[in-house]
């Protein structure tokens, strides 16, 4: 049987200020003679016992006048999008709010934004993506608590699946299709065999195509975000939805290897760099994308609408990687200089995909060599040349292209140690300069 209200064991999960602070909000909607609820994922993972705090408040009534409202009361930070309906309040103390009037929704074209109309509350939870994210609990004093669990939502909760509310829930909105698989991996859920059954119809259309690259690359990166991408990856790969990044890209024993072993990867780095910051979600994708030609890559970030930064850290990932990790990995000595010329020019996050490509191969002697040349080069990167170009222009080298050359020569010297002192440069530079016959 549904639950009527929240038990009090459950909401007094959350911070007492938030319940406070969500006791005056339902107070204030007494006041202006409006219903409000917390509505979505809030109380999904309060009815699972996890507390997350991105709060999302509906309202009958007029729900942007109701948010001015909130932000005058409180002083938060405002912004209001009129076009959907809903306002963000970021509270003093960082808490993170958004209110949106209670609506139904038009998808005049399948895949594009919808256009919005004021609606009740039930109409509101009937747009929806799944059961679980469909209920209501209201705020108004005297109500406070009170579920609104129209479409099964915690029956669901219990059977532990995902399952939609209607049959055009993925074609109204086929980002659902990868917060279907979002869900699923992360409470280790089922999806319910009709909702798989119009997943599976929805991917096997053009749906997803008609997504624009923001959008689709949010879900992917969120999936990515997730505690245990590797799992939400394979699951792609089964339902064959990673077509829609690339017609080539192929989920390999050699990949899944790669994908499976980027959580040591990042432990070791996180061991080493604890400081560092690394796009995780993007490392799970260049994993993804390991077996991957620089032109699929390049796709890949176009259809993606990838910024130029991530553009660049997916470009230092695929088949390129492999060349590098085989000289690396080659036997023999590298001098410092060699590793890092070969490393320079890698964001971090390819670093740690090298790391896990070699973890992958199970090969103990080339994981500890290139460990080893990482920290080395870890090092070595902070290492710059006291001379500059200006000093050799002063030491009578004339402007061209051998500026260049002589000082990534001198950059050699000192990461190798054949130079270690000013005086050390300046002798190394005159040398060079001597023998281009240039004085
Ligand atoms: N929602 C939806 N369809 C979408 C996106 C969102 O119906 N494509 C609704 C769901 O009710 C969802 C709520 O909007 O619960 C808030 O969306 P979002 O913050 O993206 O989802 P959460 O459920 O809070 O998920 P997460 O826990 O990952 O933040």
């Amino acid at each position: 049987m549904a639950q009527q209200t929240l038990r009090p064991a459950l909401l007094e999960r959350l911070p007492s200020r938030v319940v406070g602070l969500l006791r005056e909000i339902g107070a204030l909607g007494d006041e202006r003679g409006c219903h409000v609820y917390v509505v979505g994922g809030v109380v999904r993972d309060l009815l699972l016992g996890h507390v997350t705090l991105d709060l999302d408040l509906a309202v009958e009534g007029d729900g942007i006048a109701f948010a001015r409202a909130v932000a005058d009361r409180y002083r938060t930070g405002l912004a209001v999008f009129e076009r959907f309906a809903t306002a963000r309040l970021v509270f003093p103390d960082g808490l993170k709010m958004d209110i949106a009037t209670t609506r139904r929704e038009f998808y005049a074209e399948p895949a594009l934004l919808p256009t919005v109309q004021p609606a009740a509350i039930e109409e509101d939870l009937y747009r929806r993506d799944f059961t679980i994210n469909a209920i209501a609990m209201q705020l108004n004093p005297g109500q406070f608590g009170r579920l609104l669990d129209v479409y099964g939502g915690q029956r669901d909760l219990r059977a532990r699946r995902i399952c939609v509310l209607h049959a055009g829930s993925f074609q109204d909105d086929p980002t659902r299709i990868f917060r279907a698989i979002r869900f699923e991996q992360r409470f280790k859920f089922r999806l319910e065999p009709g909702t798989l059954r119009l997943l599976t119809q929805a991917a096997s259309t053009n749906l997803i195509q008609q997504l624009s690259g923001p959008r689709l690359q949010n879900e992917i990166l969120v999936l990515f975000a997730e505690r245990d991408p590797a799992r939400a990856i394979a699951r792609l790969a089964k339902l064959k939805l990673l077509r829609f990044l690339h017609g080539r890209l192929r989920y390999t024993m050699d990949v899944k290897r790669v994908v499976l072993a980027v959580p040591k990867a990042f432990a070791w780095w996180g061991s080493r760099s604890p400081d560092a910051v690394i796009d995780r979600p993007l490392v799970y994708l260049m994993a993804l994308l390991s077996e991957s030609s620089p032109a699929v890559i390049a796709a890949i970030s176009k259809r993606l609408a990838c910024s130029r930064e991530q553009a660049t850290k997916l470009s230092a990932g695929g088949k390129r990687l492999d060349r590098i990790l085989k000289k690396l990995t080659a036997k023999g000595t590298l001098r410092p200089s060699q590793v890092y010329r070969l490393l320079v020019d890698l964001p971090d996050e390819a670093l740690v995909l090298l790391v896990a490509t070699q973890v992958s191969c199970q090969q103990a002697a080339q994981l500890s060599q290139l460990k080893r040349y990482l920290m080395a080069y870890e090092k070595n990167r902070a290492i710059a040349t006291v001379l500059k170009g200006r000093d050799l222009q002063a030491m009578g080298l004339k402007p061209g292209p051998q500026y260049g050359a002589i000082l990534g020569k001198l950059l050699d010297a000192r990461i190798d140690g054949a130079v270690a002192s000013e005086a050390e440069e300046r002798a190394f530079v005159q040398k060079r300069i001597g023998a281009l016959g240039d004085c």
